[in-house]
């Protein structure tokens, strides 16, 4: 929709009330006013909106019986983060349509390998390779399409009260862990109120991150710690520092270093640690991630 500056007098308005009858959809002849601008010194009135064309503004004013100064067409200028921002939106709404829809043949094609598996145990055996790397790409899409969610917030949650360990040992089932990390579980048993599925997509992102900057040798130390009105689930690895110069980068929607990354997984625990109304914490030295959730502890 075209985009002008009107400028007309007041009327037999005050500003006040001009402001009190600012309108949230277009009127009667599409024209609609975003925002007011008013010059005490000329009492003339500066609206940016949205209009089909001049015509219309026109009628507005004879409705409102104010008498029109001027009005010019202005094209927008649209700055980088503007046009970044639409384009993350229009991705998002198609992201989320195709991950709702890939999810359901995903789910029949790894039932159907659960079933030809167990039926053809000698196949299974023979093609272990085949089927693993059938598994493993599997895997590797529902990663994804969990990232996606995460980042666009469209799942609803689904708070129950659960052990942490179940959503440590979900998380990392089947993830391809290195003979040489080893993942030391928290000492202690505590429980969480919180959304499964979401926090395992959260757990597993931290952990795959800092399996993958840890170059296939190394420790993972996850600890949790009870607080007042707080439980802290930190993860700790012993691969490099992030660079200083990266760090305030990496919660940024789709920033990746890797060649193969899609830059969605932190932004993913972000949104989802957010909804649940707690907050990720990052330090280096040695690097460690921390999600922190507000809980009522018993
Ligand atoms: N434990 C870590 N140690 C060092 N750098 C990390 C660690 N976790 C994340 N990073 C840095 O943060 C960046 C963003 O991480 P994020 O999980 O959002 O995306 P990604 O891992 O690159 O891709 P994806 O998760 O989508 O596969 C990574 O590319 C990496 O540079
Ligand atoms: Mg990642």
């Amino acid at each position: 929709m075209p985009i002008f500056l009107d400028m007309h007098e007041l009327g037999d308005y005050t500003k006040e009330q001009l402001v009190a009858g600012l309108e949230e959809d277009a009127d009667e002849f599409g024209v609609l006013v975003h925002q007011m601008l008013f010059n005490e010194k000329e009492n003339i009135l500066h609206c940016i909106c949205t209009a089909p064309d001049v015509a219309a503004i026109e009628k507005h004013h004879e409705k409102f019986n104010v008498k029109c100064k001027k009005i010019i067409p202005i094209n927008q200028i649209k700055t980088d983060k503007v046009i970044k921002e639409e384009k993350l939106k229009t991705i998002g709404e198609l992201s989320s349509r195709l991950s709702h829809d890939i999810r359901n043949p995903l789910t029949i094609l790894q039932t159907s390998l659960d079933v030809l598996r167990s039926n053809n145990p000698e196949t299974y055996e023979k093609n272990i390779s085949r089927f693993n790397t059938m598994y493993d790409a599997i895997k590797r899409i529902d990663h994804q399409i969990s990232d996606v969610l995460g980042f666009l917030g469209t799942r609803k949650l689904n708070f129950t009260e659960t052990d942490l360990d179940d959503i440590l040992n979900s998380s990392i089932e089947g993830m391809k862990i290195p003979t040489q990390i080893v993942v030391e579980m928290p000492q202690n048993k505590i429980s969480l109120n919180c959304d499964f599925e979401s926090m395992r997509t959260v757990f597993s992102n931290i952990i795959l991150n800092a399996i993958q900057a840890m170059n296939d040798t190394g420790k993972i130390i996850i600890k949790a710690l009870k607080k007042e009105d707080s439980i802290s689930i930190s993860f700790e690895n012993s691969g490099p520092a992030i660079p200083e110069k990266i760090i305030s980068k990496i919660f940024d929607t789709l920033f990746t270093t890797k060649q193969e990354g899609t830059g969605l997984g932190l932004v993913s625990c972000k949104n989802i640690v957010e909804q649940h109304g707690g907050k990720i914490e990052i330090k280096n030295n040695p690097t460690t991630f921390t999600v922190i959730l507000p809980q009522k502890i018993k």
